[in-house]
């Protein structure tokens, strides 16, 4: 395991993974392969970018002639696939894209990687797999999968993919189940850098429903760690479950976050929710704990040092916000119902 290719490493778990590779392995060799949809961004891979043991191609992991030249060319030896349609949002107004990246784009991968006989395959996947988690129970890799979005569904179906090809063809694969990541180059898109970003603009932060759902916000780097984990001790065919092993309510999410930038409270509006929102997602960490690894932040210093990030690097995201996202955000903000502020009832009359 020397040659990796990171597929999707442009954006950003996947930029961090590179950071990291490069950081704690100097004997390794990283190929970026990312096709830069509006998620892939150069600027996360800028500090990287001099290092000879980086090499950035653009391609589509959809593209099995690409593919399989890069694999050759770059005597590639593991390939860990990042490369994604990643928001539940995107997904529910146009799930296309995501069936082609995340199901098809796997299966060109994983049939490259039977082809020229890889030493690993590891796919980066999700804890939205597992779907609403009910309170009390935290997901074990074991559990049944139950995916509730066009996104969780086609995250799903890659990791059967994966499964398959272990159980059909003994390809030497790992998975890794995530849960929320945040920290440096997350696209604002998702719901912290876009609030923390927001509220520098001075702009309200649309919290879905009654903000009560549960989320693990995980420190990506902690999650670079657990995956270099599993690369170089999980066994193979196995699955492991990746995040800090406990969850908060969004709320307490926007409020560590305001308390951080010292903003005002006023600025959280409840908006209509998002169509089948899973309410609760955990995991259950001990599978990776058991084989030496433990996430070093829990949420609210991840939340707290995510904030710190954005504020020291609006280079990075002012011109992301001022470009294509202003339509994204019309589209999927500008109609939206404000609801009445929770708590107080409506006013009569
Ligand atoms: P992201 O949206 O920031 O980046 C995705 C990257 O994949 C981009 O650089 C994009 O250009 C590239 N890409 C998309 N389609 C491609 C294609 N067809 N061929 C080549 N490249 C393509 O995503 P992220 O948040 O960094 O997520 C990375 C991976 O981690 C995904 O597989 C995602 O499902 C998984 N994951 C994410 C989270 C999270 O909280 N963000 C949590 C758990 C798991
Ligand atoms: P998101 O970052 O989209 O990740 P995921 O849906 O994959 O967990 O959203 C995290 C949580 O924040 C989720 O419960 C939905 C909620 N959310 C909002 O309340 N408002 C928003 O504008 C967004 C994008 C998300």
């Amino acid at each position: 395991m020397k040659n990796f290719l990171i597929t999707g490493g442009a954006g950003f778990i996947g930029a961090n993974f590179v950071h990291h590779l490069l950081a704690h392995h100097p004997d390794y060799q990283v190929v970026v392969y990312d096709k830069l949809t509006y998620a892939g961004n150069l600027n996360n891979l800028a500090d990287v970018s001099d290092d000879p043991r980086y090499t950035f191609i653009r391609g589509d992991i959809c593209d099995a002639a690409t593919v399989a030249r890069v694999i050759q060319e770059q005597r590639i030896d593991t390939i860990v696939n990042f490369a994604a349609e990643t928001h539940v949002d995107r997904s529910i107004l146009d799930p296309d894209a995501f069936i082609q990246t995340d199901v098809y784009g796997t299966y060109v991968l994983l049939e490259a990687a039977r082809r020229f006989g890889l030493e690993r395959y590891h796919q980066i996947s999700t804890d939205e797999v597992y779907g609403h988690v009910p309170a009390g129970h935290s997901s074990l890799e074991s559990d049944p999968v139950a995916p509730r979005s066009p996104y969780a569904a086609s995250k799903t179906s890659g990791d059967l993919l994966v499964q398959a090809y272990w159980i059909t063809y003994t390809l030497p694969v790992t998975i890794s189940r995530g849960s929320n990541n945040i920290g440096p180059y997350q696209y604002p898109e998702k719901v912290v850098p876009l609030f923390v970003t927001n509220a520098l603009e001075g702009k309200p932060l649309p919290v879905y429903g009654d903000g009560k759902q549960m989320r693990d916000y995980q420190w990506v780097l902690d999650h670079c760690q657990g995956i270099d984990r599993v690369l170089h001790a999980g066994a193979l065919g196995e699955t492991y479950n990746i995040g800090t092993g406990q969850e908060i309510e969004n709320l307490t999410m926007v409020e560590i976050l305001l308390d951080e930038l010292a903003a005002p409270r006023s600025l959280i509006q409840h908006v209509e929710d998002r169509p089948g929102h899973d309410r609760r997602y955990s995991v259950n960490i001990d599978k990776l704990r058991g084989l030496g690894w433990a996430p070093q932040h829990d949420c609210e210093a991840a939340i707290r040092q995510t904030v710190r990030w954005y504020v020291a690097n609006e280079w990075w995201w002012r011109p992301i916000k001022a470009g294509d996202f202003r339509e994204y955000y019309e589209r999927m903000y500008g109609n939206r119902k404000v609801l009445e502020p929770q708590g107080e009832k409506p006013a009569a009359g």
